[in-house]
C-alpha cells in the first residue's frame, strides 16, 4: 500500500536546497554559529580544490568547542533536530542550521565529532544517496576510521564536499568574501578574543559603524545617545523576561579626514556603497539594510552614516527572523515602533552631511587655494608627527601625499571645514596621517561676519581673491603652531590663540 509520509523526502531535499541562504558565506556562518555555542574558542574554516582537476571544492569547518555524543550528531544531521529547539538563549533554535547550511552548498554533508579525542564519531547527509532512496534516515554515527587523530581535546568537523553551490569560482575568491563577510557578522565575538580562521588566515573584526578600536579604522563619532525601546516580550515565548529592550545607535563617519579618500579606497575600506543599518542579534550580526526609514530613500551622502539596532532573540517574532537568521521582517508593529524616531534622525544626519560636504567642496576657490598650498608644502619644514610616520610603513594607502621632500618625506594635505564648536577660538586645527584639518568656528563672529560671505558659493572675484589670501594666513598660521613642540611652548600658542580669537571677536563687534 502507498503511504504518504508528511515529507516527501527526496523532493523536499531538493527544494529546500533552494530556501534561505543568500550566500555561501551566510550557510557557513551557521556551522560557526553552531561552533562558537558548543564554547569554541578556535573555528577553522578550510576551502580546497580536490586534486581531480576538475575545479571541485571541499569545505572544513573545525572547532574546539565540546563536541557531540553520538546521539547528539545523529539529532544534529536531522532536518528541524537540535538539542535547543525553542531556545531563546543564543544563536540556535530551529534545528535547521546544519542539514539546511550544508545542503544548501554541497551534495554531501558529513560531521566528525568528538568529546575525547581518540573517539572521533562521524555521520552524514548525501543528496545523491537521497535521491536514489538508498538513504531514508540519518545513518547510525560511526567510529571514524583512518582519521588523524585531533589535536583538541574535543571538537567538531563539518565537512562539506560535492559543492555545487558555492557563490564563488575559485577558493581564493570565497577565502576573500568569507574574511570581509565574517569580520562583520562576528565582530563582537571577535572582539572578544575568539579566533575565526579562513584557510590559515585570521578574520579581522569589522565595525561598519566605525567606531570599534581594533577593528577597521575607527574614527567615526557616535551620534547622540543611544535609543532604547523597552518591548513586551510576546506572551507565547518561554523566557524569564518579560520586556526586552532594543538599542539603536547612530554613528557619524569623519567626512572632513575622509572625504578626499579614492573611490577605490572608499570601497575598500567599506565606507561607499554601505548606507544602512546593521541588525544585531544577541550579538552576531543577521542583516544589513535599509530598515526602518520610512519613506527616507537611501542616497550617496547616507554612506557617510551608520545604524545599528541591536536585540535580543526573545523578540524574533517581532523581527520577523526566519530559521536561516539571516534576514529580518520586521512586524507592522515593530515598524511603527521603530521608524519615526530612526527617519528622524536619518534625516538629520543626511542634512548635516550634506551640509559639511557644501562647506568642504562648495567653496570651488577655497579648494583651487587648498590644491596650491598642498603643492608647495613640501618645499617646507613638515611637523615632527610627520616626519616620524612617513618612516612608517604601514601608511595609509589613500594619503597619497602630494609630492616628496628631498629628505623623503611628504608634503602636508589640508582640508578646511566650518562647524560650531564649543570653545572661544575662531579657528582650530590638527594634523593626522599627513593631513592638516582646520576647522573655522561657526560660534565665533568671525565666521558670521567674514568667512561666510567670503566663503559663499555665488562670491565675486574680489572676494574670492580675499578669500585665498585668508586661507593662506590662517592654513599658515595653524601650520606653524602644529610645528611647535613641547606641552609649555603648545600652551603658550593656545593662549596666543585664545588672545587673537579675543581681539577679533571685539573688533567686529
Ligand atoms: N559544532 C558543533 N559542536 C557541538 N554541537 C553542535 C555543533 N554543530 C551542531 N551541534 C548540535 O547540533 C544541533 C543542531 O544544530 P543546528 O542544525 O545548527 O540547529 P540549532 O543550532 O538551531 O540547534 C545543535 O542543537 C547542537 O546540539
Ligand atoms: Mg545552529
Amino acid at each position: 500500500m502507498k503511504t504518504f509520509p508528511i515529507v516527501a523526502v527526496q523532493s523536499f531535499i531538493e527544494a529546500t536546497r533552494d530556501t534561505g541562504y543568500k550566500s555561501t558565506g551566510s550557510a557557513i556562518a551557521e556551522f560557526i554559529d553552531n561552533a562558537l555555542e558548543a564554547q569554541a574558542k578556535h573555528v577553522d574554516v578550510q576551502i580546497q580544490e580536490t586534486p581531480n582537476g576538475a575545479g571541485d571544492k571541499i569545505i572544513r569547518v573545525t572547532d574546539d568547542g565540546t563536541g557531540m555524543r553520538p546521539a547528539v550528531l545523529r539529532l544534529a544531521l536531522q532536518f528541524g533536530g537540535s538539542t535547543r529547539f525553542g531556545s531563546r538563549m543564543a544563536t540556535g533554535r530551529y534545528g535547521m542550521g546544519l542539514p539546511n547550511g550544508g545542503l544548501s552548498q554541497a551534495r554531501r554533508l558529513e560531521v566528525f565529532t568528538w568529546a575525547n579525542s581518540s573517539r572521533v564519531w562521524s555521520s552524514y547527509l548525501d543528496v545523491d544517496e537521497i535521491a536514489s532512496s538508498s538513504m531514508c534516515a540519518v545513518p547510525s554515527p560511526r567510529l571514524a576510521q583512518n582519521l588523524a587523530r585531533p589535536r583538541t581535546q574535543s571538537g567538531t568537523m563539518v565537512v562539506l564536499s560535492k559543492c555545487d553551490r558555492l557563490d564563488c569560482a575559485t577558493p581564493q575568491a570565497l577565502e576573500l568574501k568569507l574574511l570581509a563577510e565574517f569580520g562583520r557578522i562576528f565582530r563582537r565575538v571577535l572582539h572578544d578574543g575568539r579566533v575565526i580562521k579562513i584557510n590559515g588566515i585570521p578574520v579581522r573584526p569589522f565595525d561598519p559603524l566605525f567606531l570599534a578600536q581594533g577593528a577597521n579604522v575607527a574614527g567615526a563619532k557616535l551620534y547622540g545617545p543611544p535609543l532604547e525601546y523597552k518591548l513586551r516580550v510576546p506572551a507565547f515565548v518561554t523566557s524569564p523576561a518579560s520586556f526586552s529592550v532594543v538599542s539603536v545607535r547612530f554613528s557619524e563617519l569623519p567626512i572632513e579626514r575622509w572625504h578626499h579618500f579614492s573611490n577605490e579606497k572608499k570601497n575598500d575600506l567599506g565606507i561607499a556603497k554601505n548606507a544602512g543599518v546593521s541588525i544585531v542579534r544577541a550579538g552576531r550580526e543577521i542583516d544589513y539594510g535599509w530598515y526602518f526609514m520610512g519613506t527616507k530613500r537611501k542616497e550617496n551622502y547616507d554612506d557617510w552614516w551608520r545604524c545599528e539596532v541591536a536585540f535580543s532573540p526573545e523578540l524574533d517574532e517581532l523581527f520577523g527572523v526566519t530559521h536561516s537568521k539571516q534576514k529580518i521582517n520586521p512586524t507592522r508593529l515593530l515598524s511603527s515602533i521603530l521608524t519615526p524616531e530612526i527617519e528622524r534622525i536619518a534625516r538629520e544626519l543626511n542634512a548635516r552631511v550634506r551640509r559639511k560636504y557644501a562647506s568642504i567642496k562648495g567653496e570651488g576657490t577655497g579648494s583651487k587655494t587648498l590644491n596650491r598650498l598642498q603643492a608647495r608644502d613640501h618645499l617646507i619644514e613638515p611637523p615632527r608627527s610627520v616626519r616620524e610616520s612617513s618612516t612608517l610603513k604601514d601608511k595609509l594607502p589613500g594619503l597619497k601625499l602630494l609630492r616628496k621632500r628631498n629628505d623623503g618625506v611628504q608634503g602636508l594635505r589640508f582640508a578646511v571645514t566650518h562647524n560650531p564648536e564649543e570653545h572661544n577660538f575662531f579657528f582650530s586645527a590638527h594634523v593626522r596621517d599627513g593631513l592638516l584639518s582646520l576647522n573655522i568656528n561657526e560660534c565665533h563672529p568671525f565666521y558670521s561676519s567674514a568667512y561666510r560671505q567670503l566663503a559663499s558659493a555665488n562670491t565675486a572675484g574680489g572676494r574670492q581673491e580675499a578669500l585665498q589670501y585668508v586661507l593662506l594666513l590662517l592654513i599658515s598660521c595653524a601650520r606653524a603652531e602644529c610645528l611647535v613642540n613641547g606641552p609649555r611652548v603648545h600652551e603658550i600658542m593656545r593662549r596666543f590663540r585664545q588672545i587673537w580669537s579675543d581681539a577679533v571677536a571685539a573688533f567686529l563687534s
